[in-house]
């Protein structure tokens, strides 16, 4: 505990949550964070730069957004009054909690469901606000345990389940007939579809979001070369991003943000689909590296990261690659199952191949 004076007065939970501290220190190669390569243009670069040259510095940004909104729309073919933008889908994560909190008839509290091993800031992000969390193990593929979903649902039905598909840390994309079953079991429940990773996937969910009322879907720029923005946006029916929109801060989005999002989907997507493309090559030439190691079985995925099964356990790895020079990233703490998995995101060549090498020399 932090032996502050104000310990009777702070949220309960956070004495069993840490801060999302980002392993420090300085790697040859990090493959750590989901992240894309490094591999925009100069070209691209230096359109970027010219346009923060013509900023209003002084000025509060758009407090509605509306350039980005309008940009986001296009790309994503919906309308702009069905977007809200947030600080990365991080803040559209709190905003939707926050908006969420009513506790339905007698519970003591709001109730999120979710999967684990899934994304943690459902769970961070509802702990801090005091809410319930009911998370779902994935079944023995990693996929959507519909059966006990369902129990609990019809338990307590929550007010609203996360799905991340592409699914973070695993890479595939659940079950389609289990999620729209789930969608189907839950109609007084908004179920966010987070499709972080959906540039890498070959096929999206936005027809769900057509057909049920109680679908959301949520994206970001972070994935696909512009972390750097925090720029996440949720997909849903207007009168839904109208209510959302007040739980928003005023200015949550800075100028550079809004302006560089805008120009990222406008005018930058040929980059994003080499980027994506180079991505989808490379995460194949190394599951088929990875599936020739004695003892690795690797899940098939659908994003920019690989999910791999060793024999050895997970920390003897991860440790063996970090005195190499390569992070990426392993479960191990949490124990069980996880023990023996790690995620490793895609990056160049060059830094792929340093960590197959690497992990060729531990196998
Ligand atoms: C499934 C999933 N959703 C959302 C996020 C966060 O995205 P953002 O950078 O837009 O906050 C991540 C980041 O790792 C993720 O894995």
């Amino acid at each position: 505990m932090p032996g502050t004076p104000f310990e009777d007065l702070l949220c309960p939970a956070l004495s069993e949550l840490s801060s999302y501290t980002p392993v420090a220190g300085d790697y040859a190669v990090r493959l750590d964070a989901n992240e894309a390569p490094e591999l925009l243009s100069t070209a691209a670069k230096t359109r970027l730069a010219q346009a923060c040259s013509g900023l209003a510095w002084e000025r509060y940004p758009d407090a509605t957004a509306r350039v980005l909104r309008q940009a986001l729309a296009r790309y994503s073919g919906v309308s702009p009054e069905e977007i809200l933008v947030g600080d990365g889908s991080d803040e559209i994560i709190t905003m939707l909690l926050s908006a969420f909190s009513q506790p339905r008839d007698r519970a003591d509290g709001a109730l999120i469901m979710t999967t684990t091993p899934t994304f943690v800031m459902y769970r961070m992000s509802a702990k801090v606000r005091g809410q319930r969390v009911l998370e779902v193990p994935l079944d023995s593929a990693w996929d959507l345990a519909f059966e006990s979903m369902l129990r609990g649902i019809e338990l307590s039905p929550p007010n609203l389940i996360f799905i991340a598909t592409p699914n973070n840390p695993t890479g595939n994309l659940v079950n389609r007939e289990r999620l729209e079953r789930l969608i189907e079991a839950a109609p007084r429940t908004l179920v966010v579809i987070d499709e972080a990773y959906i540039p890498y996937a070959d096929r999206d969910q936005l027809d769900l979001y057509r057909r049920y009322e109680n679908v959301a879907v949520m994206r970001t720029l972070s994935k696909i070369g512009f972390a750097a923005l925090r720029v996440g946006w949720l997909i849903a029916r207007p009168a839904l991003t109208a209510e959302l929109d007040k739980v928003r801060l005023p200015y949550n989005m800075n100028t550079p943000s809004q302006v560089l999002g805008a120009l990222a989907v406008n005018e930058l997507e040929p980059e994003i689909r080499r980027i994506v493309q180079y991505v989808v090559a490379e995460r194949e030439r190394v599951a088929c590296a990875l599936a020739l190691l004695p003892g690795i079985t690797v899940t098939p995925s659908a994003a920019n990261f690989l999910w791999l099964r060793s024999e050895r356990p997970a920390q003897t790895l991860f440790e063996g690659l970090q005195a190499r020079g390569v992070l990426v990233r392993s479960f191990h703490q949490r124990g069980g199952r996880l023990a023996h998995q790690l995620r490793v995101t895609i990056g160049t060549r060059a830094e792929n191949d340093r960590f197959l090498t690497c992990l060729r020399e531990l196998t």
